[in-house]
């Protein structure tokens, strides 16, 4: 058996596991609470996507917006992180062989890079270019992968209890 399937087989036999997968009310609640987060962290990225793509608040500036709604973002982040984690405990043998969940891990791995390419490069001269309707093309492109991995993220997400 491969570590990680060993490592994932333990996990699911914890007390933790077990409990969390028999209970009545305390999965759905941390779905729930998992969903509640999702709305905060994607919905804020959205708005920053759509800005960054001059689809919508067009008259703000980008780091205005990025400013006002990022700490919303990371709250977001902490839940869903938090919960989506439960989740996994709860079902983490299944979560090993479930293909939608690793589908999820790799689009979650690609969305966390993206950020970081458009913080470490163009979003460096957002003075430049911030009160301007001109975005930079690779300003707008980091929006549109953005979106599009968030999106994916979502659907693998849901398609998580179809395959288990
Ligand atoms: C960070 C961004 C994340 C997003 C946008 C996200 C999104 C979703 C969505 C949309 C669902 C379906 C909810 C439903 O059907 O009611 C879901 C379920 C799930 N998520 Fe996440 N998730 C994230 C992070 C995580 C993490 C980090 C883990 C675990 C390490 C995780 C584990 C799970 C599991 C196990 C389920 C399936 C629960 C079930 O059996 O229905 N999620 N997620």
């Amino acid at each position: 058996m491969p570590v990680l399937q060993h490592i994932c087989q333990t996990i699911n036999e914890t007390h933790l596991s077990v409990a969390l997968r028999e209970s009545v009310w305390v999965f759905p609640i941390i779905e729930t609470v998992h969903v509640i987060g999702i709305t905060l962290l994607v919905g804020t990225i959205a708005i920053l996507d759509l800005r960054l793509l001059g689809l919508v608040f067009r008259r703000e500036r980008v780091s205005l917006i990025a400013r006002q709604v990022l700490p919303v973002t990371w709250t977001g982040f902490a839940i869903v992180m938090i919960s989506g984690v439960f989740l996994f405990i709860a079902e983490a043998a299944q979560s090993y062989t479930n293909p939608a969940f690793r589908w999820k891990l790799l689009l979650l791995l690609l969305v966390g890079i993206n950020p970081l390419v458009f913080h470490t490069t163009v979003y460096r001269k957002v003075a430049l270019w911030d009160e301007t309707l001109a975005i930079p093309f690779r300003a707008r492109l980091a929006g549109a992968i953005s979106l599009t991995l968030w999106c994916g993220i979502v659907v693998a997400g849901r398609a998580i209890a179809y395959y288990n």
